[in-house]
């Protein structure tokens, strides 16, 4: 098979994907088709890994009883979090929806095996959690896939990791990355939630591009 040539007209698309790409917390409830679903994992799984050691562990989360402990899980971090702010930052935060978990019609949990024995411990010598970053590379494919196809994803952190990997009963040896709300959006836009929240504003990519 030869080598596909990019045209100017799909990179530009491809730029619109990136800009475009949002965390979604507002989803529509409809389900998103098997056949779609299956096809985000497969183009997850494209994501580079250390030692092509593949580590990331999707879980989907489909039983009701499951669904309800990881929301109560999130209520209870969420309000730590609020706590942990104070004036004019507090009253922002608790306007702030923070999840999509009540109406999401898939939840997807993703795990990081920290010691797979696939890859043969190559390139991870020196630096172990180069694990932990493959399988957030494979988040992010998995993210930009579902975007492509107007599908939108929301990754939730505001979670007590253990209690979540107690609750979806997983290997002990897996880390919990992400718990992902994926569904259709309610809404598209093209600048984060939080900015046109005024919590934070991006900033120039100047501003990290550092010289030595
Ligand atoms: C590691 C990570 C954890 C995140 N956790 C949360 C979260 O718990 N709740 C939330 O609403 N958004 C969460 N987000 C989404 C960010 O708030 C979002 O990416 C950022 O505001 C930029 O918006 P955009 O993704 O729409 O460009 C997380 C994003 C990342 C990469």
């Amino acid at each position: 098979m030869s080598a596909p040539h990019f045209s100017p007209g799909f990179q530009a698309e491809l730029q619109q994907l990136f800009t475009w790409r949002r965390d979604v917390r507002h989803f529509r409830t409809d389900p998103v088709p098997e056949t779609i679903l299956a096809g985000l994992l497969h183009t997850a799984c494209l994501a580079p890994s250390v030692g092509l050691s593949e580590p990331w562990r999707f879980v989907r989360v489909d039983a009701p009883s499951r669904r309800v402990t990881i929301r109560a899980n999130f209520a209870r971090a969420n309000t730590a979090a609020l706590s942990g702010q104070s004036g004019d930052n507090a009253q922002r935060y608790a306007t702030l929806k923070l999840a999509g978990l009540d109406d999401a019609p898939h939840q997807i949990a993703v795990f990081c095996d920290t010691d797979p024995s696939q890859g043969r411990g190559l390139g991870r010598g020196t630096m172990p959690e180069t694990t932990v970053w493959s399988a957030i590379m494979a988040i992010h494919t998995f993210w930009l896939a579902a975007a492509a196809q107007g599908i939108g994803v929301g990754w939730v952190s505001i979670l007590d990791p253990a209690e979540a990997a107690s609750t979806l009963c997983v290997n002990p040896n897996w880390r919990f990355l992400a718990y992902l709300c994926v569904g259709y959006p309610q809404e598209q836009a093209d600048t984060p939630e939080l900015e046109r929240k005024g919590w934070e504003h991006r900033n120039p990519a100047r501003r990290v591009w550092i010289n030595r």
